[in-house]
């Protein structure tokens, strides 16, 4: 086991009608002013927003708002709502939403602290050392950014989608979740949730570092847990116990918990990433199509962790070979994502013809000359990659 420091430092405040709680829970930590943030309209059309400015106003807290933000959000949006924290003098900024709205909040909160362009923190030029304090009223389980000091924002200029990460100064204070408000997600959303919080366990499980049992049950009883509860909420999306189920899954597989001790790959993130930079699909279906490749791939390259999932997540009896029960689990995982409606390939999740030079380019001069750890992935491998997912 590596050597680790583990703070998560955020409050979850989680339950049927807990969001009638954010203008104390706000209050506690210390905002005056508010800025209120949201996507395209499901907060207004569900009344959400309404309540939570009712909660503010009980506690005599002002608020300003900023919506519109979209999903795979840009930097444009970040710099609007840098202006008016500045303009307006916000001291607290409170995201109604999902991953897209709480990562632009937080580039906000980290952007309004700093005198340079907020961009310098996604490419290294400055560290993030101070930031607004960021809550979270959270309405889809998905991202886990509600638990995590993670950001992805894109940069419209060349389309380049980064991500932050800090170990602490990004997290959330607190995140309100409520399992009913996600009863309105459509199911194609539900289902991409489902996909991204599986890859951020898969991420953190397929690793090099040995003997860290703890963390490996974790994933295996977080992915398990997830594998038993989604056809539950697909089937029935006012189950609240699934629904609950599901978004604290959500959080577990994200905050960190499900990586400790260990290095981690992410190697499937950021191809993602450049897919869903190019052509603006959903982060989650984006995942479903790649990792199928990705997981391919590493059967005839570093299968030891594919038959380790294989086993003890998707309980495939050992077969003669090890490439062969590795194989049989990535079916297994291939036949689960689609009875829940997901794309398996990029062709499924709608793009024809993948400019996969493009892809490739972008994925390492974005990323470096390697990228991911369990295997260190070069330029003609991944390469092989994008192409088996074609
Ligand atoms: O915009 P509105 O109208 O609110 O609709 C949203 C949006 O269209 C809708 N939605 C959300 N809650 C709803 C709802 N519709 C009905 N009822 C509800 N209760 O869902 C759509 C997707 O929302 P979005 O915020 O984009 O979803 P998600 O949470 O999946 O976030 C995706 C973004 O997070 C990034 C992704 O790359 C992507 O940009 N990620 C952030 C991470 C982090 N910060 O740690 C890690 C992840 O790996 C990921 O990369
Ligand atoms: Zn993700």
């Amino acid at each position: 086991m590596n050597n680790f420091t583990f703070c998560t430092p955020t409050e979850f405040v989680f339950g049927k009608g807990v969001e009638t709680e954010v203008g104390k829970i706000v209050c506690r930590y210390g905002g005056t002013k508010v800025l209120l943030l949201y996507g395209g309209g499901s907060v207004l059309r569900s009344g959400l927003l309404a309540r939570v400015e009712q909660a503010l106003s009980a506690e005599n807290i002002e608020f300003v708002h900023l919506g519109g933000v979209e999903p795979n959000p840009v930097d444009k949006k970040v710099y609007e709502g840098i202006d008016i924290v500045r303009s307006e003098n916000v001291d607290f900024i409170l995201p109604v939403g999902g991953g897209s709205v709480i990562d632009t909040a937080k580039a906000i909160a980290a952007g309004a602290c700093y005198d340079g362009d907020f961009w310098d923190f996604f490419v290294g030029v400055a560290p993030v050392r101070e930031a607004l304090p960021v809550g979270v009223v959270l309405t889809i389980p998905a991202a886990g950014s509600e638990g995590s000091g993670n950001t992805v924002i894109t940069k419209l200029d060349g389309l380049h989608k980064l991500s932050l990460r800090t170990d602490k100064v990004l997290r959330p204070r607190f995140a309100v979740m409520n399992p009913e408000l996600t009863f309105t997600l459509p199911p194609y959303q539900t289902a991409c949730g489902i996909a991204d919080m599986m890859v951020h366990v898969m991420e953190r499980y397929f690793t090099n570092t040995l003997h860290v049992e703890i963390t490996d049950r974790i994933c295996e009883g977080v992915l398990k847990a997830i594998i038993t509860e989604a056809p539950k909420v697909m089937s029935n999306p006012c189950d609240y116990e699934a629904r609950a189920n599901i978004m604290w899954c959500g959080t577990m597989a994200h905050n960190g918990l499900c990586g400790v001790g260990r290095e981690e790959d992410w190697a499937s993130h950021f191809m993602e990433h450049e897919v869903s930079a190019l052509y603006g699909v959903t982060h989650g279906a984006g995942l479903s199509a790649i990792v199928p490749a990705w997981l391919t791939w590493m059967v005839s390259h570093h299968a030891d962790r594919v038959v380790q999932l294989a086993i003890r997540v998707f309980d495939v009896e050992e077969k003669d070979t090890p490439e062969a029960t590795a194989l049989e689990g990535i079916s297994r995982l291939k036949s689960f994502w689609r009875s829940l409606g997901l794309p398996l390939n990029l062709h499924e999740l709608g793009v024809e013809n993948p400019d996969i030079d493009l892809l490739v380019d972008k994925l390492h001069e974005n990323k470096g000359e390697f990228v991911g750890r369990y295997v260190c992935l070069n330029r003609e491998q991944s390469r092989e990659i994008f192409e088996l997912a074609r």
